[in-house]
């Protein structure tokens, strides 16, 4: 029997998004890569108890099995059961002992307080509706001086999103920028409001060159779900608008044109918070 969540109309449509993902998901090596740095930068050594947010096909918690070795364990969760099936083959394959998988909502996760050494989630924090109170509940699951380590890109990542939001501000729609966090300082802004310490921001650059006819198919905005979000903002504008705001739109992008392409940044940010020693549980 497949295993089923119930979820609210969102959170079904990343599910669904990622279960046709699924397949193909572990075709590019670059989310292999953003985990191993995540795990670098964490911290993460032999015995650690770490729990995997939004684990995907499991990349993060297959390389973390091999660094806490038999004495720690690994738990991966997410909500796509078809993402689960590609890391619990993985899994299964290797014989790992000290992982498991769970399909869960990371909004809703039930944990004792104190439990893991870290918490990871890596190409996933941008999805959450609640990011203030998911991490106050990540919060009580991690031991004290514990960490937390999330990745997540930069607000300037994706030039064809980042034009767009501009231009669109300009007539009035305001739309969230691409990480869904803001800038550097709202996102360490967030860690100290869930009561992490010690709240570092390590970036690093990505990205890659498009061809202009790529970047300007980002007019319309984002294709997936967005939280809070109109989901066609474009209906806001008038067609004389609309015409306008377009011309706006491309003139910008053949400004960023060079001989090589359009600049596509994909700045990451590696956030990493400390739960406080002397922590007292509060509630959420
Ligand atoms: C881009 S993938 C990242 C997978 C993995 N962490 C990696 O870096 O390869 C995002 C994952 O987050 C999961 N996800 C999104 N929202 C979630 C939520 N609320 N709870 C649990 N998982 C979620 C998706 O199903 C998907 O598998």
């Amino acid at each position: 029997m497949v295993e089923q969540l119930s979820l609210n109309n969102y959170k079904q449509k990343i599910a669904d998004l990622y279960n046709q993902r699924s397949q193909t998901y572990d075709d590019t090596n670059w989310h292999l890569q953003i985990c191993r740095r995540l795990l670098e930068y964490s911290q993460v050594s032999s015995g650690h108890q770490i729990l995997d947010i939004g684990t995907g096909t499991g990349h993060l918690v297959l390389e973390a099995s091999r660094i806490v070795g038999n004495s720690g364990r690994v738990i991966g969760v997410d909500i796509s059961a078809g993402m689960l099936e590609q890391a619990r083959d993985k899994a299964e394959a290797l014989d790992l002992g000290n992982v498991e998988f769970q399909l869960a909502d990371a909004e809703l996760l039930n944990f004792p307080a104190n439990s893991f050494d870290r918490i990871l989630c890596a190409n996933t924090f941008p999805w959450l509706e609640n990011k203030a109170a998911t991490l106050r509940l990540w919060h009580q699951f991690l031991k004290p001086d514990g960490l937390i380590g999330v990745h997540t890109p930069a607000e300037t990542a994706y030039v064809g999103y980042v034009v767009f939001r501009e231009v669109l501000a300009r007539y009035g729609v305001m739309l969230e920028p691409s990480n869904r966090l803001g800038t550097f300082e709202e996102c360490r802004k967030l860690f100290l409001s869930a009561c992490f310490e010690a709240v570092e921001i390590k970036t690093e650059q990505h990205g890659s060159y498009l061809s202009l006819d790529k970047a300007k198919a980002a007019w319309g905005g984002n294709s997936f779900p967005t939280p809070g979000q109109p989901e066609k903002p474009l209906s806001r504008l008038s067609e004389a608008q609309l015409e306008q705001a377009k011309a706006e739109f491309e003139a910008e992008l053949e400004a960023r044109q060079t001989e090589q392409g359009v600049w596509d940044d994909v700045t990451t940010w590696y956030v990493i918070g400390r739960k406080p020693k002397n922590s007292i549980l509060h509630s959420s």
